[in-house]
């Protein structure tokens, strides 16, 4: 997918709202064993309070970028974007609820997630934020194949081509904000990425388990995720002037 300009990217995900919703087997009667019951339960409750995020402080963070750049209809980008997870959360909350997992009010890893998004410029907080797309998309490949459930083997499928979209979407947005002449962020970005796959696999590792998923698999899905970024970036960086970030 090449989200050629923020117009586009904001009227792509505006559609996608707009749409008719996915037809997931809502009514489908399958309940999780309690063995995969007990390998999900933790897992999901995060990723689904991490997809519930309002954004306030990347939008604000938007704004003040666009007054400096005219780039308004990336901050329409952006909240279409936040939308979109929002609803990601939402379809988990469901398969929480009808499997009598507890939703999580906050955990430590969401909490400095926000607290480093709120740091410094419009580009720090989306770096942050795009460490977590490279980690669903491996993440929700796993949970999809963890358990039997048709629900939410339905849902991941679609997080997942959502996921894709949102990989192609923040790389082009750092392509925007970095510009070319800065590969050691790019560097930095993937050692502290490196950090995050190893938190992120001994933390759930029981749903990588389950689905079959080791260390070096889990760690080249991220790292062909990592690409992905990286690709959009350089496409956004071959067409469009450096802008600074704010
Ligand atoms: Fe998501
Ligand atoms: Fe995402």
């Amino acid at each position: 997918m090449n989200f050629a300009t923020s117009s586009y990217c904001a009227s792509h995900f505006r559609a996608k709202r707009l749409a008719p919703p996915p037809p997931f087997p809502w009514d489908e009667p399958y309940r999780l064993t309690p063995g995969e019951r007990d390998a999900i339960a933790h897992s999901i409750a995060q990723f689904q309070l991490g997809e519930s995020s309002e954004g306030h402080h990347l939008i604000a963070r938007a704004q003040q970028w666009a007054a400096n750049s005219g780039d308004h209809a990336l901050v329409e980008a952006l909240r279409e974007f936040i939308t979109e997870e929002q609803r990601h959360s939402r379809w988990l909350g469901v398969v929480m609820g009808q499997n009598g997992i507890p939703k999580l009010k906050s955990h430590w890893v969401d909490t400095a997630f926000r607290c480093l998004r709120k740091l410094l410029n419009l580009e720090v907080a989306v770096t942050v934020l795009v460490s977590a797309e490279v980690i669903a998309v491996p993440y929700y490949t796993a949970l999809r194949d963890a358990t039997r459930s048709p629900l939410l083997k339905a849902i991941c499928t679609r997080i997942l081509e959502d996921e894709q979209e949102h990989l192609a979407f923040q790389g082009r947005t750092l392509g925007l904000l970095r510009g070319n002449a800065i590969g050691l962020r790019w560097t930095a970005h993937r050692l502290a990425l490196e950090a995050a796959f190893l938190l992120v696999w001994i933390d759930h590792q029981p749903v990588f388990r389950r689905a079959g998923i080791s260390w070096n698999i889990f760690r080249s899905q991220c790292l062909e995720a990592f690409d992905t970024l990286q690709q959009a970036a350089a496409r956004e960086i071959a067409q469009v002037p450096v802008l600074s970030s704010f």
